[in-house]
């Protein structure tokens, strides 16, 4: 089934004429430019959906600001995976009226994840009722036609969808590297880990179609970018539900087959189903970056039964090791919760004993955070906020002590590096990624920026290196 919406993306082009029109009229009453900013929260496909709304942003007209302060148009892409992100939109949104009391003709708008929260949603209307626009996950692709309906003098716009079946492709984007770009591959979740609130704000897992990928990553490529990250909640169910679709390795493979492409990183595969072929493919492509993020969650067999991940303590450990006897150089990151409800001193146990057996190269903890609407949140057995800060420290030291000991293995040797970008606090460096995810500082200057160079990585400084070209 073809679930590509070509005149959705027409409507929605002439949507973008028209703001243009009427920004222009804007500023030849004013005299001055009108600027937007958008501020993002959360992963990397919201990082990626933003540059759409600022590619929407720029084509009707407006001047793109880095800074939310001075500008006209504000438009919040959210989070909701965490309580904390919720209170972090909050922080913002309160800050944002101070602003809009000094001028009353700025416009505020809320997007994302959170608003396709009902309890979330009645908050930010009620609590925040000077927000001009709110739109969610599912209508992303209508933002030119909201923005229109603003630049019209329209207030008080709230339009979220419980779901689509569509994907709208050849919206604007504005790239926030030059040389490096995330590319959608399938959005949703329907893994329904019973923690996570991702899977209802976010919708059913909808894969794009290869073909579009390929053309998207060519046109990329002809741009100037040289590395991808191929973006999905779990990468390796891509193409289920698409009759005759090529699988993610065979998607990989292909990507990799383009010329000018460099690099190639994908996020998140999933424990549960990754494949022997996916492993293959990795060790066989060297564009393939020598990077695998593969989110834990517990150590512990029984808990990781109760979030509905699908995979053992043991699997989990085999698999690692596999991958690690396959692919001496890989890096492999993860994700870590503590205080999943029920949560004991002997979950936690297992859980450090992954973290020893497997020696991840780095890992993201997380305290586990009630999500309305999910299944942990209605348990009764929730784990008291003493025992949770206990656990999280165990867990946070010795995940520590294993990415400084992974680090100093490549001290000494010399890698490829993509500068990204001038170091912000040493005069005269640079700042490039190696293929496994590290970043090292060295000497350098702007010219070197998108390009791939060998670095020498003299130092270990625990999470990054001190370097110098060969
Ligand atoms: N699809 C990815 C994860 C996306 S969310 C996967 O399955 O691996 C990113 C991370 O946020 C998760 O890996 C998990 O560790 C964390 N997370 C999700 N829900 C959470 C919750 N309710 N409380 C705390 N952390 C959570
Ligand atoms: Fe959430 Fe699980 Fe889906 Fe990841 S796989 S987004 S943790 S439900
Ligand atoms: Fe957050 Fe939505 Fe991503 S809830 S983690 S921004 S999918």
């Amino acid at each position: 089934m073809k679930n590509t919406d070509v005149r959705e993306t027409i409507a929605q082009r002439e949507y973008v004429n028209k703001s243009r029109e009427l920004v222009l009229k804007k500023e030849d009453e004013s005299g001055k430019r009108l600027t937007a900013s958008v501020v993002t929260f959360g992963c990397q496909m919201n990082a990626r959906d933003s540059e759409k709304l600022a590619g929407i942003l720029v084509s009707s007209g407006f001047e793109l600001l880095e800074d939310t302060e001075d500008a006209d148009f504000v438009l919040y892409n959210t989070c909701t995976v965490r309580d904390n992100a919720n209170q972090k939109l909050y922080g913002h949104l309160g800050e944002a009226l101070a602003r809009k009391k000094k001028n009353p003709d700025m416009m505020v708008a809320v997007c994302g994840c959170l608003p396709q929260e009902p309890t979330a949603l009645e908050k930010i209307k009620k609590s925040y009722s000077f927000v001009d626009l709110i739109f969610g996950t599912h209508n992303l692709y209508a933002f030119p036609e909201y923005l229109s309906r603003l630049l019209s003098g329209e207030r008080h716009i709230c339009e979220i969808f419980d779901h689509t079946d569509n994907i709208v492709e050849d919206l604007p984007v504005i790239r926030k590297y030059p040389f490096k770009s995330g590319v959608n591959i399938m959005f949703g979740c329907n893994n329904f880990c019973t923690y996570c609130i991702v899977p209802y704000v976010r919708g059913r897992e909808r894969s794009r179609e290869s073909a579009d990928i390929i053309e998207e990553i060519k046109n990329l490529q002809k741009t100037g970018v040289k590395e991808v990250m191929l973006l999905g909640q779990n990468v390796n169910s891509y193409g289920n539900g698409i009759d005759g679709e090529i699988s993610f390795p065979e998607l990989l493979k292909r990507v990799c087959d383009i010329d000018g492409i460099e690099r190639v990183r994908f996020m998140t595969s999933h424990p549960k189903d990754l494949s022997d072929d996916l492993i293959a493919v990795i060790k066989n492509e060297p564009k393939i970056c020598r990077h695998l993020h593969l989110p834990l969650q517990s150590g512990s067999s029984r808990i990781l039964k109760e979030m509905n991940r699908h995979y053992t303590k043991e699997q989990f450990i085999d698999l690692a090791l596999k991958i690690r006897n396959e692919i001496e150089d890989i890096a492999i990151t993860t994700d870590i919760m503590v205080g999943f409800p029920s949560e004991t001193e002997s979950d936690i146990e297992d859980t450090l004993d992954v973290i020893r057996d497997v020696e991840f190269d780095n890992a993201f903890t997380f305290i586990y955070s009630k999500r309305m609407g999910t299944p942990a949140a209605k348990r009764e057995d929730q784990v008291s906020e003493e025992n949770v800060k206990m656990y999280f420290d165990k867990v946070l030291s010795l995940v520590q002590e294993s990415a400084k000991k992974r680090a100093l293995i490549w001290q000494g040797k010399t890698f490829d590096a993509l500068v990204e970008e001038v170091n912000q606090s040493t005069e005269g460096f640079v700042t490039g990624r190696l293929s496994n995810n590290m970043l090292v500082h060295f000497k350098g200057d702007e010219s070197l920026i998108g390009n791939i160079v060998p670095v020498k990585l003299d130092e270990c400084r625990g999470f990054y290196y001190i370097g110098s070209r060969v």
